[in-house]
Parts: structure tokens; sequence; C-alpha cells
């Protein structure tokens, strides 16, 4: 039997939107009633033989529970078009003038981008363990990337820097060769910030300008570009706490930054690194989907399951809870805690020092010591290095769990996330053992700068998971239906049974 073109579609399409139109009556995963062998001599006639079993598995579980409630009862039942819909939300996005799925560059560009930041991350750790965060004393965003270049140059920045409170207090003794090495230190990390700045925000900004990226993704990408621009103004607001004797005195410190600023620029580093994973993730899925439709639409089914709730949110809390922990371990490394109690699991005597330590009225600046319940907990080395312990081991079996609860569910995850799981897991008993391993070599700076980058790395596995257990969104989905379509029709013309 041969079909015009028009026969092909209209038949097909009858299947599938009748499909539609029973699902959005029931709103249940409803199973249609057509047979394989009804589906096959629809398509089987026509040479798609392949269609009649697996794949109409497949294309029966897209019509009936891919797309969520609000866009498959709104679906049209003319025969004309799949994707003619009424939904204004729903159509808005197939009329947009912005692309369904961006540019596969855009994914390369975010990634590439989240392994500068990751160097950038590790760079700034050994920056200030070797303690050369301090020695350049101006923020000069454009001429600040040219260092000295002559010796008076260098006389007249090694002046600057006889100026600041380091020197006096903790540095008098440095010499002009060792001072050109902290400065070298903090000038790459300045440099390097720079150049993710224009690495990323200006191939961002060609990007949505030409419409090569959705337009979720369009927002994703300027938010970056925002927090880029951010992290350079907090970086400097943390330098310049070391520098101003005032707040010094204020904080009763030696000179060294603020824990809060360092935690900040920390945080906003990490913030920025997990969206370009994420969004770099997302854009290069979209890509896969259009060059393995099929596979996805079996992943898309996984991960549409209820059965998966759990699992997703547990992994989504992961994340939160690996952040806080490295940010905790931030205020670690601000407050040199790794320099005490360098034991584990014991806290001196005990596992857990004792109440006046951990609370202590020194840490409180007001008369009735209503502070001293925070002020401890975030200034007190020994609450503070307590608290890290606590968060750490907490992350540690958490993940432990979720990893013996993925075992359980193993036939109802996507592989790659299973995958990711195992990972994530391994990653996690590395951590531990390196901050165990910081502590009681009393912070060397190689082991430092490998846990900083061991808690980066488990970030990341979170991030991943997260990202291949995200539901399919509406995009996603049109996409895939687009792709499914295009599959079938060019199966038929391979087959010449299109006029
Ligand atoms: C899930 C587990 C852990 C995560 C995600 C984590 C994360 C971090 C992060 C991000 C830092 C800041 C690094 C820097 O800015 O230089 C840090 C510092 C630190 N962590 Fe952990 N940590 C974990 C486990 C542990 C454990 C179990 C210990 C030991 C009991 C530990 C001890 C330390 C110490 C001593 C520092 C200060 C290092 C320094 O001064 O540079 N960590 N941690």
């Amino acid at each position: 039997m041969s079909l015009s073109r028009a026969e092909f579609f209209f038949i097909k399409n009858s299947v599938v939107l009748s499909c539609f139109k029973k699902a959005s009556v029931r709103n249940t995963n409803y199973v249609p009633n057509i047979s394989a062998k009804f589906f096959s001599r629809l398509t089987g006639n026509i040479g798609i033989r392949k269609y009649s079993s697996t794949r109409l598995e497949s294309l029966k579980w897209f019509s009936f529970n891919s797309f969520p409630k609000r866009f498959y009862s709104s679906i049209s039942t003319s025969t004309s078009s799949v994707l003619k819909v009424k939904s204004p939300s729903t159509s808005s996005i197939v009329k947009s003038k912005w692309p369904l799925n961006s540019h596969k560059y855009v994914g390369y560009l975010c990634l590439f981008n989240a392994s500068l930041v990751f160097s950038i991350v590790i760079l700034g750790g050994l920056t200030r363990l070797t303690e050369s965060g301090l020695s350049i004393t101006e923020w000069k965003p454009i001429t600040g990337s040219i260092p000295p270049l002559n010796e008076k140059q260098w006389e007249q920045e090694f002046e600057k820097y006889q100026e600041s409170p380091e020197f006096k207090q903790l540095n008098s003794h440095i010499t002009l060769d060792e001072f050109k090495f902290i400065f070298f230190m903090e000038w790459s990390h300045r440099l390097l910030g720079r150049t993710i700045g224009m690495l990323f925000v200006l191939p961002s900004l060609y990007f949505v300008a030409r419409r090569k990226v959705s337009l979720q993704v369009a927002f994703k990408l300027m938010g970056i570009c925002s927090l880029i621009g951010f992290q350079g103004f907090i970086g400097w607001w943390m330098v310049e706490s070391g520098l101003d004797a005032e707040q010094l005195a204020e904080r009763n410190s030696k000179p060294t930054v603020s824990q809060y600023r360092l935690t900040t620029h920390l945080g906003l580093a990490f913030i920025i690194y997990s969206s370009m994973i994420y969004t770099g993730l997302q854009v290069l899925k979209e890509f896969q989907i259009m060059k393995n439709p099929e596979k996805y639409l079996v992943i898309f089914k996984q991960l549409n399951s209820n059965k998966l709730k759990f699992f997703k949110k547990t992994a989504i809390g992961l994340a939160i809870l690996t952040f806080i922990t490295a940010m905790s371990g931030g205020l670690v490394a601000g407050l040199d805690a790794g320099l005490i109690y360098n034991t584990f699991p014991h806290m001196g005597d005990n596992y857990i020092p004792s109440t006046n330590e951990l609370f202590s009225p020194v840490f409180s600046r007001l008369k009735d010591q209503s502070d001293i319940w925070w002020r401890n907990m975030f200034e007190n080395p020994t609450t503070v290095q307590l608290n890290h312990r606590i968060l750490a081991l907490t992350t540690f079996f958490t993940v432990f769990a979720a990893h013996m609860y993925s075992h359980r569910i193993k036939s109802l995850i996507p592989r790659n996330a299973y995958i990711t799981m195992q990972a994530a897991m391994g990653v996690a008993m590395v951590q531990v053992g390196l901050g165990i391993c910081t502590l009681i070599w009393l912070v060397p700076t190689e082991l430092a700068a490998a846990h900083q980058a061991g808690a980066l790395t488990l970030l990341t596995t979170m991030v991943i998971l997260c990202q291949q257990l995200r539901k399919p969104t509406m995009s996603n989905m049109i996409l895939l239906k687009r792709f499914l379509e295009k599959n079938v029709t060019d199966l038929a013309k391979k087959n010449n049974v299109l006029k």
C-alpha cells in the first residue's frame, strides 16, 4: 500500500491526538486500546515495521504521560498538525522568536568557563594559603592587568605594600623578591578573573543578541554575566577588609580578610560555577535529544515516574547540603580554625569541646550578651570547626544513604544518574579523607588546596545529578516530539512510501 504524505500524517496524527484527548479527559496514565497489531497495520504496510512493537510502546507513553497536564489538555484535535495548540503558554513557546533549543556551542562555552572557574577557585585558595591575597593594595579593573614592568615600578608597588597593615604587623622582614612572588599570586588570580569575564560575557552577549539561545537560557546567561561582574566587586570588598586598619581594629583581628567576606566570595564562586555547569548540561541535553530522541523518550519516561520524586528531592537536598558544608569550610579557612584541635574524631579530650568554650562570652560584643550564640557560631574558631565537622559528616552519611537507596531503586533511575550517584559516593569518601588529613597535618598548602578542589568536585556531581534527574521541560518535550516525528517521516521516506 502506498500513502500520500497527507494520508500518512493524517493517520499518524489521528492516533497520537486521540491519545492526547483521552489522556486529558482521564488525567491518568491511560494506556490506549490500540494494539501493536493495529498500529503495525497502519505503519507496517508502509515499511516501518520497527515501529510496530517497541517504538509503539514508546510512542504510546510519549502521547499520554510526557506532556505537562496543562499542555496536553489544551492540544487541539485538529489533524493538520500535532503541534497545533491552544494554550497561550505553550503556543507562546512554539511561536516565540527565540529558538526552542540553544546552539550547542553555548553548552561548550558554559562548561569551558566552568573549568576556568574551578581553576580560579583553586588559585584563590593557593593565594590565601600562601598569604598573598593582600599584596596588591589597589583595585584597578583595567590598568591593573599590567604588572610592574621594570625595577622602578616594582619599587613603587612595594612601597605601597609597605603602607599596609599586613606588612607592618606580619611581613616587615619581607624582601623585594619575596614580595614579587606574593604579588604574582594575587595578580594571576585577578587576571584569570578578568579573563573569565571576557571569555564568558562577550560570547554570551553575542549568542543572546543573535538569538542563538532559547529565552530561558538567555536569562540564565545574562544572570551568570551579572554574577561574574558582582564577583569582581565582592573580591575587592573582601580584600579591603584586610587592608583597612579601622576594620581590623573593630574586628580585633590580625591583618587578614573578614571570614564573612571570604565566605561570600567563595559562595558566589560556587554559585557561578554550579550555574555554568547546570546551564551547559541543559543546552547539551537539548542537543542530545535531537540526536537521539528515542533514547530520551525512555529517559523522560523514567523521569516522569512518581516513584522517583523522593530521589529527586534527595539530590536537590544533597546539593544544598554540600554547598552549606562548603560555606562552613570557608569560615574555617577564614578564621584559620584548621590550626587548632588537630585530632579526629576527638576535639581535645572529648568528641565535643565544653559548652563554655563553644559559647564563650569573649566573642560577644553586646553588653547583654544577646549576640553570644550567633557570634560564637560564626566567629569562634572552635565552634566553627565543630560545625564544619558536623556538617561534613552529615553530608557524607546523607550521600551514603542516597547511594544505598539508589541501589534499591536502580531499575527506576536513568542509568546516567545512577552512575553519577556512585561517583558522588566515591568523591564524598575522598573529600572526608582529605579534610581529616588537612586537619591532622596542620593545613599543608597542597592538601588544603586538594580539599577545596574536592568540595567543588562533590558539588559538581550533585549538580550533574540534579540536571540528570530534572523533569523534561515543555520545550524538551516539544523538541523530542518534533524529532520523533522527523524520524518516522525519514524512515518512511527511506522506504519510499511517501509520494
Ligand atoms: C563533605 C565534606 C566536606 C566538604 C564539602 C568540605 C569543604 C570545605 C571547604 C570548601 C573548605 C574551604 C577551603 C578554602 O577556602 O581554602 C574547607 C576547609 C576546611 N575543611 Fe572541609 N570539607 C569537608 C569535610 C571536612 C572534614 C571531614 C574535615 C576534618 C574533620 C575538614 C576540615 C577542613 C579544614 C581543616 C579546613 C580549613 C583548610 C584551610 O584552612 O584552608 N573538612 N572544607
